[in-house]
């Protein structure tokens, strides 16, 4: 008999997949999660808010919980009064009426689309700064991510808005391969709150339609669009329906991120597939939820729900733009979503700062964020991590703060934020 012990804490060898798509990274999240932050430090870095949905909404959910039928597995397709209530609600979006059966799907994520249309080695192109999510999404089902770069807005630009990071669109077709796919729209954009514009879409439809590609339009910031800018939907322009996927979210609409109720839009030959690939991911989204989704919906309208929230979040924006002013700091005026991008290149931090190994391993910009949530007390998410490595250097010079909190709480911070002043050149 032997005393040695065998080491059984990985005894069965994990699927190589997660060393794609920066499975296995420590994500930028978990970085600068507040347990590793001062306990007072603000949370201004993850987009999650810190007050709850509206009451009439998780009203919905309460009834909803009191009741048989909803306790149980929903349709895979997504409850019926939800997708009713998405079809009253985005038919006039769509200028056309939506069809609950075959045109809507209630889901908890994209991942389906790419099961439904990926083969090994196909291309999906993105823009940068891109979602983190995409990237697992495309690599898990064999895609190959191909990047690129939104352009920032000109140095000597004094007041920037999110509207002058720009496509390229000979970069677009420089991008397109025989493998080419998918190309992922996000728009209003996390993390820049650039809303594209309708030239910029149809410039994109026009690749679409010259290379046969899916699109998917990541619309979930769809009900946060400021000052009278137009959200122009790109399934909306001539032609582009039959080939576009739309996505919305009810965390975004209704301050509800943890419930993971979204929903896809397109026509049947893209919905078909998705829904065969969901209904064996997951099966059904949890029903309660739909439900109370369902009631947001409904109810929206009358009550005027997302014109008074839109106002409440510019009313948040303008305390942190405010603040960046009287810093003299440089940022890109978001036209949509609840996130801005401040330069932080002009953040002057002692070298000898002692950096964790996780912040000190990425970016340049991970030192100043994390500089400034130390110092400073206000914790933010740097952008190089929405770039691939090769590109990450066009991110560096940012800093995301996630306004989607309440108004005592940033205006704390930009109290704190001032202090910001001594450490600028
Ligand atoms: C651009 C974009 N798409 C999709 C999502 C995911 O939305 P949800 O959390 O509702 O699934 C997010 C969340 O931050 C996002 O920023």
């Amino acid at each position: 008999m032997t005393t040695e012990k065998t080491d059984r804490s990985n005894l069965i060898p994990f699927s190589s997949r997660l060393r794609e798509g920066r499975a296995l990274a420590q994500d930028v999240w978990s970085i600068f999660n507040a347990a590793n932050l001062p306990a007072d430090c603000i949370n201004l870095g993850q987009g999650y808010m810190n007050f709850a949905p509206p009451k009439w909404v998780t009203q919905g959910a309460e009834e909803a919980l009191q009741s048989v039928a909803p306790n149980h597995y929903s349709h895979p397709k997504g409850r019926i009064r939800l997708r009713e209530a998405l079809s009253n609600f985005y038919s006039p979006r769509f200028g056309r009426k939506l069809d609950v059966d075959s045109e809507i799907l209630v889901t908890s994520g994209q991942y389906s689309v790419f099961t439904a249309f990926l083969e090994q080695g196909d291309e999906v192109i993105m823009f940068e700064p891109f979602f983190d999510q995409y990237l697992p999404s495309v690599t898990f089902n064999g895609g190959k991510p191909v990047y690129v770069p939104l352009h920032p807005p000109s140095k000597d630009k004094a007041h920037p808005s999110s509207g002058d990071w720009t496509i390229d669109i000979k970069e677009v077709r420089a991008a397109i391969t025989p493998r080419t796919k998918i190309i992922i729209v996000n728009t209003p954009h996390n993390p820049v709150g650039k809303v594209f514009t309708r030239k910029e879409l149809e410039d994109i439809a026009a690749v679409a339609e010259e290379f046969n590609l899916l699109v998917m339009s990541d619309e979930v910031y769809d009900c946060l669009v400021f000052d009278n800018n137009e959200h122009v939907r790109i399934a909306n322009l001539p032609g582009m329906w039959d080939r576009t996927v739309t996505v919305g979210s009810a965390g975004k609409a209704f301050a509800a991120t943890g419930w993971r109720v979204g929903w896809l839009i397109g026509p049947p030959s893209i919905l078909t597939p998705t829904l065969a690939a969901t209904t064996r991911i997951v099966f059904c989204t949890n029903s309660p939820l739909q439900e109370a989704a369902a009631c947001g919906l409904e109810q929206a309208e009358e009550r005027k729900f997302f014109e008074t929230q839109r106002d409440e979040y510019a009313e948040r924006r303008a305390i942190l733009t405010n603040v960046f002013d009287e810093l003299g700091m440089v940022y890109s005026m978001p036209e949509g979503t609840y996130f801005v991008l401040l330069d932080i290149s002009g953040v002057q931090f002692p070298e000898d700062y002692p950096f964790p190994p996780s912040v000190l391993g990425r970016g340049r910009d991970f030192r100043p964020c994390w500089f400034i949530a130390l110092e400073v007390g206000v914790s933010t998410i740097p952008v190089s991590e929405f770039y691939c490595e090769e590109h990450a250097n066009i991110g560096e010079a940012y800093a995301r703060f996630a306004f989607c909190k309440d108004v005592d709480t940033l205006k704390r911070a930009a109290d704190r934020l001032k202090n910001l002043k001594k450490y600028l050149k």
